[in-house]
């Protein structure tokens, strides 16, 4: 498809060549005297490359760049000025026009300068369709993280979305197990179909099964109307069964059989209902466990269990904790209209450090916090809620990158020892500074630098 270039000019001579060579060059173009309905044009159509003059009654060509660059910043602006406006022209370029002319130009000026800018139009405009297809490839849901763990679990989204086999995500609590079923949805090509997702946790065994299965007019007290269960509400697209683990024993069968059947009926109801669907599990229990404790069916465990997408604990990808935190930090900022800087790096420490028991939708929480209760433009350790500042959780998560099986005296032997090089170096070699920031008698330093064999200088 030929480029569409606008040009405005309030010259009728002007327009007419420019249309003439352009048009010659195999440019589809419009060419426009007024400027107040050119930028109604814009509104209606794609325009590659616009091409306007200066100097016109009404609108100038400075107020039509403004606007382009407000409303259509990827289209990029000629600016036609008359000769002896250089000053014009450069105003032009510092808000933001791609090029400018004068006025009278060559051909070959003219046809150089629009090639570079259409160039310019096409590789701006690859950019954006790049940037809204990674947006799009999990619907809104944006995936923050950079950890072996979270690819891996990407990648397994990535295989298992096309598919319409039954996944089943595990984790702790708030490790982004409903986002990553809101990603295989939106991944696959059930994308434009409904969503449903169902907590099993939140309803009564009764009220469960009727949500989940509908159920007719009459079939029990209070059901007055038919009501079509989450499984219909579904078709066509992905069932989220969240809380997976809290089902009772009787629907855990009626689930069964949905899963090896693919139909169901509603409460009360007689007639087999079929229905397509992908279903998505979690849970936060170790289901395994609970099958072997028989409080969940081994042959439902094994339906669901087809493809599992297990979610490390924030503690075990704590590389992605800055990305997280950063994240958090840009989103409740926006939402309070705050604008901040980052963390001091004491700061960061400290949130890198910590246990995170309630993993990310904590960390998203205290982020939360932290927004509405900074007061500087950067958050520091004092912006921290005490939990996280709690010291044993420090030497917790220290100890928790140290081997499993090692001999104590030797294990506090080394950390002595690093310590004492840390302390050191952090003095500058000073022994009076290195003992005093460890707490120790200079004598004593000595004799622990002689101990370990550590240059002390
Ligand atoms: N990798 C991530 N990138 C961005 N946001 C995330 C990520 N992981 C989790 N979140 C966010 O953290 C919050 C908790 O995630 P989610 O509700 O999916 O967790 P969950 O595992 O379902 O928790 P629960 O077991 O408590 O129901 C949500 O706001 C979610 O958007
Ligand atoms: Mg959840």
């Amino acid at each position: 498809m030929a480029e569409h270039i606008l040009i405005i000019d309030d010259e009728q001579n002007y327009l007419l060549i420019l249309d003439a060579l352009l048009s010659d060059k195999g440019y589809s173009v419009t060419a426009l005297n007024d400027p107040e309905t050119a930028l109604e044009f814009l509104e209606e159509s794609e325009v590659d490359v616009v091409i306007t003059d200066m100097k016109m009654p009404k609108l100038t060509g400075r107020d039509v760049l403004e606007r382009v660059r407000k409303h259509y910043p990827h289209i990029p602006v000629l600016i036609m000025t008359a000769f002896g406006s250089i000053e014009a022209a450069v105003e032009a370029m510092r808000i933001g026009a791609f090029d400018y002319i004068t006025k009278p130009f060559s051909n070959d000026e003219l046809l150089l300068s629009v090639t570079k800018a259409v160039q310019f139009a096409a590789t701006s405009r690859q950019n954006r369709l790049l940037r809204e297809t990674l947006a799009d490839r999990y619907g809104l849901h944006k995936i923050i993280g950079k950890s072996r763990a979270i690819r891996k679990v990407l990648e397994m989204v990535d295989r298992a979305a096309p598919t319409k086999s039954t996944v089943l995500i595990t984790g702790e609590s708030g490790t982004g197990k409903e986002l990553i079923a809101k990603a295989l949805h939106f991944a696959s090509p059930r994308k434009d179909e409904s969503f449903v997702s169902i907590n099993c946790m939140a309803f009564n065994p009764g009220v469960l099964e009727s949500e989940l299965f509908g159920h007719e007019k009459g079939s029990f007290t209070g059901a007055v109307a038919q009501k079509r269960g989450r499984f219909e509400l579904a078709h066509g697209g992905t069932l989220f069964l969240d809380e997976i683990g809290e089902l009772s024993h009787d629907l855990q069968v009626k689930l069964l059989r949905v899963l090896q059947e693919r139909s169901f009926e509603r409460v009360g109801g007689a007639k087999p209902i079929e229905v397509d669907i992908r279903i998505v599990a979690a849970t936060n229990k170790d289901l395994q466990k609970a099958v072997a404790e028989g409080a969940f069916r081994e042959d439902l465990y094994y339906r669901l269990n087809v493809v599992q997408i297990e979610l490390p604990p924030l503690r075990e990808r704590r590389e992605d904790i800055p990305l997280l935190a950063a994240h958090f930090l840009d989103t409740y900022a926006k939402h309070n209209e705050k604008h901040f800087k980052g963390f001091t790096p004491d700061a960061l420490e400290y949130l890198t450090a910590y246990e995170w028991p309630g993993n990310v939708r904590q960390l998203e929480n205290v982020m939360e916090r932290c927004v509405v209760l900074a007061d500087k433009d950067v958050v520091g350790v004092e912006d921290l809620p005490p939990e996280i500042k709690d010291e044993e959780a420090q030497y917790k998560s220290a100890v928790d990158m140290l081997p499993e099986r090692l001999d104590l005296t030797q294990t506090l032997e080394k950390i002595e020892a690093a310590l004492i090089r840390r302390a050191l170096v952090k003095s500058e070699f000073v022994q009076t500074k290195a003992a005093d920031m460890l707490g120790l008698s200079k004598s004593n330093l000595q004799y622990k630098l002689k101990k370990y064999g550590i240059a002390g200088h």
